[in-house]
């Protein structure tokens, strides 16, 4: 039971109409996984390679047919009799038949999408929910989400240096309550903006992508919608910012807001700005080579503030390990793909929190219908999910999972809340 009898991948389309690879493994029993993988837009250098074609003639050479060709040339005739449910011995099977450092051979999209598909099929093969196949019979924790409401950056042409601006709805009940409190939120942003005259079209992460002036006059507008629906900011809901820093860095400088900032001066604005709006998190505040700035912020911050590295530790094990080391922040983003198996990425689950870090599990800001990562989160119990705006069928499809897993778990539930959240959020914990 659960050998895996095929496995076979074929080229899709992702959020933003671009190419990307969705595989099927199925087993002896006849049943089936399939995984999407997703696609970032502010890509980390040290991510493992997403694999394209290169041909100008498909896609601008985006297509992913030499991905697709991998999985069912190479990958499918080397696992097809292994157990689906072997995931380590499966992943290491990839690893070792790629061969390079960061699967530039075949490409971390054709890898994990047989490692994520392989784990689906053995889960139904095994009757469980992915969640406790994932997680064990302790699976139950529903993770605060980080709610991506404003997209600025590479994220749309908002014309704002910061990637995302994030509303977190950690002071709600439920994981459906504080779902509510992000819908809400979003709406009454979207008639604050109206009203201004704002445009209020979607960026790629389905937030409102206004030609608002700075950050500052972003995190009022945050403060004026969560007010608006009658929830207290710093209460019900708190914001957070992922700056995407690496994509505003050159030669030493940040481009923050008009002017050319050190990773000091940055820092002394983040903190400036922490001090007067209920910021509880801030993602990739400097670059992702700037080590030494990254141990300044949490010098100056680390306490008060959840300080996450994205494109600092690319969900690697080898980096998250160097962070720890020289305190570079206090929490790691996860995401599958900048890795390439489900193995690796449990490695660094596992390394993040065992250190007393933080996980996030986050969504790429290219994604599908796929809704792995929420069955994820709650297997590990991990806390906190990062899966974009209130719009678009991509993110929703993400949230609309975690009710359903929060319907299944019924009063075995927990919602992470606030407690997930070190520093100045926990002095409102109840
Ligand atoms: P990306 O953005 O998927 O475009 O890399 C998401 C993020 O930076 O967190
Ligand atoms: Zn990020």
């Amino acid at each position: 039971m659960g050998v895996i009898v095929s496995v076979k991948a074929w080229e899709i389309l992702d959020s933003r109409g671009l190419p990307t690879i969705r595989t099927k493994v199925m087993v002896d029993d006849g049943y089936v996984g399939i995984a999407s993988v997703p696609s970032g837009a502010s890509t980390g250098s040290h991510e493992a390679l997403e694999l394209r074609d290169g041909d100008k003639k498909r896609y601008g050479g985006k297509g992913t047919l030499k991905a697709v060709s991998n999985v069912n040339d190479i990958i499918a005739p080397a696992v097809v009799g292994m157990n689906a449910g072997e995931q380590g011995s499966l992943d290491q099977m990839m690893i070792d038949l790629d061969g390079t450092e960061n699967k530039s051979k075949l490409g971390a999209n054709a890898i994990l999408s047989v490692s994520i598909a392989a784990a689906i099929a053995s889960a139904e093969s095994a009757g469980l929910p992915l969640y406790n196949y994932l997680g064990g019979a302790g699976a139950r924790l529903l993770p605060t989400p980080m709610m991506n409401v404003i997209n600025g950056g590479k994220h749309s042409d908002a014309g704002l240096s910061v990637q995302e601006f994030l509303v977190i709805p950690a002071g709600a009940p439920t994981f459906g309550e504080a779902l509510r409190y992000g819908v809400e939120t979003f709406q009454a942003l979207k008639s604050i903006l109206a009203a201004e005259g704002e445009a209020v079209s979607v960026g790629d992460e389905g937030g409102f992508a206004p030609h608002l002036k700075s950050t500052r006059d972003v995190l009022d507008h945050l403060i004026k919608a969560i007010e608006m629906t009658g929830l207290k900011a710093g209460r019900d809901v708190y914001l957070a910012m992922d700056s995407a820093s690496s994509e505003f860095h050159s030669q030493g400088l940040y481009q923050f807001d008009g002017a050319g900032l050190t990773s000091e001066e940055l820092v002394l604005e983040y903190k400036k700005l922490c001090a007067a709006y209920p910021i509880i998190s801030i993602e990739d505040g400097l670059a992702e080579d700037d080590w030494a700035g990254w141990s300044t912020m949490v010098r100056e911050l680390g306490a008060a503030i959840q300080i996450i590295g994205d494109d600092l530790f690319v969900t690697n094990p080898e980096r998250v390990a160097r962070g720890i080391v020289e305190r570079s922040a206090n929490a790691v983003l996860i995401k599958l793909n900048q890795i390439g198996t489900l193995s690796e990425t449990l490695d660094t689950i596992h390394m993040t929190t065992a250190n007393g870090w933080k996980a996030i599990v986050s969504h790429r800001s290219g994604e599908t219908s796929d809704t792995f990562i929420s069955d994820l989160v709650v297997g590990l119990n991990i806390g906190q999910i990062k899966t974009g705006s209130l719009s678009r069928s991509e993110r929703i499809e993400k949230y609309n999972r975690l009710l359903e897993i929060e319907e299944d778990l019924g009063s075995a539930g927990r919602f992470a809340g606030l407690d997930v959240f070190a520093g100045k959020a926990n002095a409102n914990r109840s």
